[in-house]
């Protein structure tokens, strides 16, 4: 289906219309990092850890490559995916343990996506190459958008169970 991205819509709405919850989980995720990475501004990685059940392994993104694997409780990904908590860092020269994947990044944002079962799905991890580039709004935008992708993660693994690709 082509994105139908309109400038009267907002993100969270593109979001809904792109992702058909028939499709396949890692189409779903794919759609949605493209649509990140080609909608927000003054980024430079955009994308999915998922969590396989003991760490976090990449998932579809925009951006450079990335590092594979992340263990929970490491870096900025593997922390808030521990503690279920959004964690904005304004310098990530400031977050001890930081993972550079991008020398390029400054900033960083990353919010958990826990399904309405409880279970942890993974995280939503986005970079950008300035300091302090998350504000506040940025933060609420992206709980909207996460809130949105839980309710097609929700439907799509009901149907398909653990699938990628069915
Ligand atoms: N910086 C992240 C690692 C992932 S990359 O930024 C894509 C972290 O510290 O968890």
């Amino acid at each position: 289906m082509t994105p139908p991205l309109a400038e009267d819509h907002s993100l969270c709405k593109v979001l809904d219309s792109l992702i058909a919850t028939d499709e396949p989980l890692i189409t779903a995720l794919s759609n949605a990092a493209a649509l990140l990475y080609t909608t927000l501004e003054n980024i430079n990685w955009c994308g999915f850890y998922i969590f396989d059940g003991e760490k976090l392994v990449l998932g579809p993104f925009g951006g450079k490559p990335a590092c594979t694997v992340i263990p929970m409780g490491k870096g900025v990904c593997g922390t808030a995916a521990q503690k279920r908590e959004i964690i904005s860092v304004a310098d990530v020269d400031e977050f001890p343990g930081h993972i550079a994947c991008d020398a390029a990044s400054q900033s960083e944002i990353v919010l958990p996506i826990i399904l309405s079962d409880g279970k942890l799905f993974g995280v939503l991890d986005v970079d950008a190459p300035v300091k302090n580039r998350f504000t506040d709004e940025d933060e609420g935008e992206l709980a909207e958008v996460v809130s949105v992708l839980v309710g097609k993660l929700d439907a799509i693994i009901t149907r398909s169970g653990n699938s990628w690709i069915s």
